[in-house]
């Protein structure tokens, strides 16, 4: 009864993957399992001393009651300063919003526009919000494939053959989740050429991980390379994993002043302004010293060296090595059909993954989560003593399935 109360759209969204393969793991774990959960989506660093001190100082100051719906003018204009400082754009901090995570960013696009049939190209794979997150506004979520053989990143002729004239958005997330692929300028540019064709097509730009680079690789952000067609581009970011304040709920999203206006309004009636504490906080992260950034770098820079090595040397699996983030997106193809040491047939990557957990005790998200297999998604944000266990329980499963 109480299921048949729930609106039809219901039966189109899943419950988040990465959550639901963290919570298989934490109950083997609270049974006294030895787990290793590789599936986290968040630095394992602690926010820096100074930005928990401005949220401290914003509380004993009375920061406490309601801020303007979409951000307090101060943080709006350090995230102005931010995309000056960053990339070069002069931006009005009126044009900016703040939100509760870089999720009521997106979110709050796609309710504001998306209209019953509209399209969304998600380049695949994905975050896997996105999709849900199309489905909840009432759109269509049409997946582009880009394999390994691109980088797991959008070419302009895929972008050329998706666009339809029902296309409402195309997202773009650099450095990726899951994959840590990074699109170059050239590559902006590329597919901004295309987007030029197609003036009634908006782009959304995650831009969550841009501090995460490694290789020297810099950041460009869409709006910045192709300014053509900045008046249709939703450059979204936010503090949570550059400022490892995932907990602190504060992204930002700067746009044309339509879109600004209308995710103002939708945050006006739903949730209000973010918590202005956490605002407090993020105006010290953007604002304060930076240097930790590139110290977390060489951290990251060291896992995903280490980690891809020793997946290389796991039989039946390959892997890249991505610029950013901190996820690694190993190709499993080299293990389907074989069989685990308790009689499963892995059959794709879902298997792969559940067996993994069952027989060694590692949990990874299966590719098809992020809509495409056979691939999973590993990440490298905890200890390399850690990380060196699990890869070598991956290393001992593969090697122990039969042909
Ligand atoms: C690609 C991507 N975009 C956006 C987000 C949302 O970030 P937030 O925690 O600020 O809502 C995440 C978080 O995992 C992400 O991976």
């Amino acid at each position: 009864m109480s299921a048949a109360l729930l609106s039809p759209r219901m039966s189109l969204v899943k419950p988040s993957p990465t959550l639901a393969i963290t919570d298989n793991a934490k109950a083997l774990k609270a049974k006294g399992m030895d787990v290793i959960a590789l599936a986290q989506g968040e630095p394992d660093m602690d926010t820096p001393a100074n930005i928990c001190e401005a949220a401290i100082k914003a509380i004993r100051g009375g920061q406490t009651r309601y801020t303007a719906v979409n951000g307090t003018v101060e943080l709006k204009r350090a995230i102005a300063r931010k995309f000056l400082r960053d990339h070069g754009m002069t931006i009005a901090p009126d044009d900016v919003i703040v939100c509760t995570g870089g999720k009521q960013v997106l979110f709050n696009a796609l309710v504001a526009t998306i209209g019953e049939g509209d399209e969304v190209l998600i380049p695949a794979p994905y975050w896997v919000s996105y999709p849900d997150m199309v489905v909840l506004a009432g759109g269509k979520s049409v997946s582009v494939e880009c394999d390994a053989t691109v980088d797991f990143k959008l070419t302009p002729e895929l972008l050329a053959k998706a666009i339809t004239p029902r296309t409402k958005w195309l997202i773009l997330n650099s450095p990726s989740n899951p994959t840590g692929s990074v699109y170059t300028e050239g590559d902006l540019k590329a597919l901004g050429q295309v987007l030029i064709a197609h003036p009634n097509v908006l782009v959304m730009v995650d831009d969550m991980y841009e501090k995460l680079l490694f290789d020297g690789a810099k950041f460009f952000t869409l709006a910045q390379v192709v300014p053509e067609i900045a008046d249709r581009v939703l450059t979204v970011n936010g503090v949570s994993k550059a400022y490892c304040m995932t907990g602190w709920r504060i992204g930002y999203g700067h746009g044309p002043s339509w879109l600004i206006g209308a995710m103002s309004a939708i945050q006006s009636q739903s949730t209000s302004n973010p918590s202005s504490i956490s605002q407090a906080a993020a105006l010290e992260a953007l604002d304060g010293p930076q240097d930790f950034i590139a110290a977390h770098n060489v951290i990251f820079e060291r896992r995903r060296d280490m980690v891809v090595k020793l997946l290389n040397e796991c039989e039946g699996i390959t892997c890249l090595k991505p610029q950013g983030a901190f996820y690694v997106y190993p190709s499993c193809a080299g293990v389907l059909g074989k069989t685990t040491p308790k009689g499963v047939k892995i059959n794709s990557d879902f298997d792969f993954a559940n067996a993994l957990l069952d027989e060694k005790l590692v949990a990874v998200v299966p590719g098809s989560a992020f809509g495409l297999a056979p691939y999973f998604r590993i990440s490298y944000a905890t200890s390399d003593d850690i990380l060196k266990d699990a890869c070598q329980r991956i290393k001992a499963f593969c090697a122990s399935l039969m042909a």
